[in-house]
């Protein structure tokens, strides 16, 4: 009988500390379950690292005009959430990696040095990004179907970039009748006009289309990408990066960001979608591989299952904007109507409003109430966010510091990382 007993005692000891350690992970699997999903095959010390079981260490290849302004805001407020450091570029870099030179560590900050995340815009370089980030860094990015892309750089770089600009009357259709009138293959900004994704990941924007550079440089992606989103299934692309992450669905809530007004939009007659994928033709090949590649996952998932944890990510959202803002988001104003000078959006040109929010002002009779870091944070614009970030990490870079080692760091940026002080950090095996 005492055996039966201890026995028992071992088995209640055992299912406590299993609670104690695995609450957050059971947690998640708990949720998973509730929602029909098979069980995540993320596993808790497979690159993962800190008590939650969370990835921490990621690389965001941020394209241009994908919707990746939003994803690099989630991945800005989770790093301030959980203290990460973010890679943030030099000063004489402006807010992005000295895009279009490719990327060099000799670019980033030394007080945002050994990071944990780089998200801002940059041209992809494999092995200088390895240098710089934790090797068990997992790499994610974003498409944009071509055509609908292709629209919005046009309309975005229209004054900025000279093959848009010397188009007459600023017209897409006269663009794209005659494309090589106005575009000039190695002119400063051609990267805008012309294979815009190809470029960002490393790659030869004006090679001759073939199926075998295609196949070869989707591969090459394949091999360091471990998601590769797309912009129009965006929920659904943050069900798979969730998963990836082993992040909670709170982690990866948000606003839309950077967006144009509707009035900036035109709409693409379907003879002007075939043009643009003639004229972005390694783009359209790489958008059709990876959207084929995304749903795949997806199915792979079960769609019932995503359709669900996507509903209740729209659920979570509405819920954080009511408590954030009060009723719906703010209204989208230009940014002229924007009185925080903190929530402006950058404008391209004065040919297109990139619209953001302005937060109603809330005047109790104690005076106005300050709205919650979160929430400002959530429609903070990249440049503004950018800045921030840099004073918090400077800040937090000085204390941890004394004075001669911040010297050697200083120095030895620009050499392949060695170590993470951080001791949240498990590399795998
Ligand atoms: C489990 O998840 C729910 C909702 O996602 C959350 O409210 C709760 O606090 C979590 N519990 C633990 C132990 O993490
Ligand atoms: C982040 O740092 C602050 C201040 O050092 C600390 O209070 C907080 O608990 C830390 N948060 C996490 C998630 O480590
Ligand atoms: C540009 O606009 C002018 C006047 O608005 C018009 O006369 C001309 O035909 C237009 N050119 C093209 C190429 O559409
Ligand atoms: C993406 O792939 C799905 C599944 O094959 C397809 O139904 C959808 O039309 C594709 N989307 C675009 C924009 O090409
Ligand atoms: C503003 O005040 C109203 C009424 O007191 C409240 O319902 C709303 O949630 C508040 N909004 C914000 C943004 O605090
Ligand atoms: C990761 O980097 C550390 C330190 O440079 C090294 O010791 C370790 O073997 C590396 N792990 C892998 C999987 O490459």
């Amino acid at each position: 009988m005492s055996q039966k007993k201890i026995f028992l005692v071992l088995i209640a000891i055992s299912t406590v500390s299993f609670l104690l350690h695995h609450g957050g992970h059971l947690n998640l699997t708990l949720e998973t379950f509730w929602m029909g999903c098979p069980s995540t095959t993320v596993s808790v010390n497979q690159g993962s690292s800190g008590h939650s079981g969370k990835h921490t260490s990621v690389a965001f290849l941020k394209t241009h005009k994908t919707a990746s302004s939003t994803v690099q805001n989630i991945l800005f407020r989770f790093a301030e959430r959980n203290n990460l450091t973010v890679a943030l570029p030099i000063t004489s870099c402006d807010h992005q990696f000295c895009y279009p030179r490719p990327f060099s560590v000799h670019f980033v900050h030394p007080h945002t040095s050994p990071p944990d995340i780089i998200t801002s815009h940059l041209r992809f370089s494999r092995t200088e990004l390895r240098h710089l980030m934790p090797n068990n860094t997992i790499y994610i990015t974003i498409l944009r179907e071509p055509g609908a892309m292709f629209e919005s750089l046009f309309s975005y770089y229209n004054q900025y970039c000279l093959s848009f600009k010397r188009v007459p009357n600023g017209s897409l259709e006269t663009f794209l009748d005659e494309p090589w009138n106005y575009y000039r293959p190695d002119e400063k900004d051609s990267m805008y006009a012309r294979n815009t994704l190809t470029f960002d990941l490393g790659g030869d924007k004006d090679r001759p289309f073939t199926e075998l550079y295609v196949k070869r440089f989707a591969a090459e992606m394949e091999k360091v990408f471990s998601l590769v989103m797309i912009a129009e299934y965006f929920d659904e692309s943050l069900v798979l990066l969730r998963r990836l992450l082993a992040w909670d669905l709170d982690d990866v809530l948000y606003v839309s960001l950077n967006m144009r007004t509707a009035d900036s939009k035109s709409s693409l007659s379907s003879d002007n979608t075939e043009k643009i994928r003639d004229w972005n033709a390694i783009d359209s090949a790489l958008y059709d591989h990876f959207n084929a590649s995304l749903w795949r996952q997806l199915r792979a998932l079960g769609l019932a299952c995503v359709e669900r944890e996507v509903q209740l990510l729209r659920q979570s959202r509405d819920r954080l904007v009511r408590s954030c803002f009060g009723g719906s988001l703010p209204p989208l104003r230009s940014a002229a109507q924007i009185t925080n000078k903190e929530l402006r959006p950058w404008q391209p040109s004065a040919k297109v409003t990139i619209v953001g929010y302005d937060l109603p002002v809330n005047i109790s009779k104690k005076g106005p109430i300050p709205p919650r870091d979160e929430c400002l944070k959530m429609i903070m614009p990249e440049v503004q966010y950018t800045k921030l970030l840099l004073r918090s990490e400077s800040v937090r870079y000085r204390k941890r510091l004394p004075i001669r080692s911040r010297q050697q760091t200083a120095r030895s940026v620009g050499q392949p990382r060695v170590h993470k002080e951080s001791s949240s950090q498990s590399l795998v095996p």
